[in-house]
């Protein structure tokens, strides 16, 4: 199995060092419009081979998509990344550019892929994506909730005093610090409700700092976070060439389910060989169905951006 990561930039180098760790695909192509930047990340990369005890194949390459041809998934993490106090919203005009010709030149190589966004406004970019290529929808995915999700376990974890692992959760809605919806009522521990261990302020807490998960690391960081991020893409990588049907929450496109119609936005998703097998009614209750009806809202202004361009 074969994955193009398009942009070898932090998150699209991270993506690629889980995937060859955990050996989800034979072969990984780096593709960078830097010259020589994605072959040196990828050589870099592939020379952990022989120690780390990886058989994945890493290359590198500046700009050349006829070297992508043939992939199985394709992941576009290109465009600009935030600085701190941006929003992601703020990267439309750049990205949206970016994304548009890039899913083009994909698909002129790859025509059968399924194509993972992770280029913020990730949710509009995801809009932008299907729109633009007419692909059908179930063949667009964006990550958002995917990494939301690790990010809502992670505090979870940390107010509970509990390994991470133990934890079940997920996020829906936009991936914007405003927009995010972690749902608190289904979050578990060990299957016991978080509720039952953590009071309402604490949870509180832990939704806020989800959503505001990624600006805390620009700030930390100078930039966006890459290692979540990867490992986010990874996993949604995993579960499509693997055909394992997990569920994880992903921006795809709504045709009237949770109520809503033309946006791409974080819901739950089984995601296996056919990208998006089908979307999952985890049945919200008034109040988050409000809160994804907001969501949606705030998305939808920043898709009516794009009318100039489609
Ligand atoms: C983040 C970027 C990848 O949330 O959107 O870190």
């Amino acid at each position: 199995m074969k994955v193009t990561i398009v942009g070898a930039g932090n998150v699209g180098a991270s993506c690629a060092e889980y995937i060859a760790q955990k050996q989800i695909a034979s072969k990984v192509v780096l593709l960078d419009i830097k010259e020589g930047f994605a072959e040196g990340k990828a050589l870099d990369l592939f020379q952990t081979a022989t120690t780390l005890g990886f058989n994945t194949q890493i290359t590198g390459v500046t700009n050349d998509y006829s070297s992508t041809s043939g992939s199985d998934v394709v992941v576009i993490t290109s465009g600009v990344p935030r600085k701190p106090g941006m929003t992601r919203e703020e990267l439309i005009g750049i990205n949206a550019g970016i994304v548009q010709k890039v899913s083009e030149s994909i698909l002129n190589h790859s025509p059968n892929a399924i194509i993972v966004v992770v280029s913020n406004p990730m949710d509009t970019m995801t809009y932008l994506a299907l729109k633009s290529t007419g692909l059908p929808k179930n063949r667009i995915i964006g990550m958002g909730g995917a990494l939301d999700s690790s990010r809502f376990k992670t505090y979870l974890s940390l107010a509970l005093e509990k390994p991470a692992n133990d934890i079940q959760g997920m996020v829906i809605g936009g991936h914007g610090d405003t927009t995010m919806i972690p749902l608190t009522r289904l979050a578990s521990y060990n299957g016991g409700p978080v509720s039952q261990y953590l009071d309402s302020k604490s949870l509180e807490k832990v939704v806020s700092d989800t959503m505001v998960g990624g600006a805390t690391l620009t700030k930390l960081l100078g930039t966006s976070a890459w290692y979540a991020p990867g490992a986010s893409v990874a996993f949604l990588v995993d579960s499509i060439l693997n055909d394992y049907k997990r569920m994880i929450p992903c921006s795809v496109l709504l045709e009237g389910e949770y109520g809503l119609n033309d946006i791409c936005i974080g819901v739950p998703c089984i995601i296996g060989a056919n990208g998006v097998e089908s979307i999952v009614d985890i049945k919200l209750n008034e109040t988050e169905q409000a809160l994804l009806k907001e969501s949606a809202n705030k998305v939808q202004i920043m898709n009516a951006a794009l009318n100039e361009i489609l």
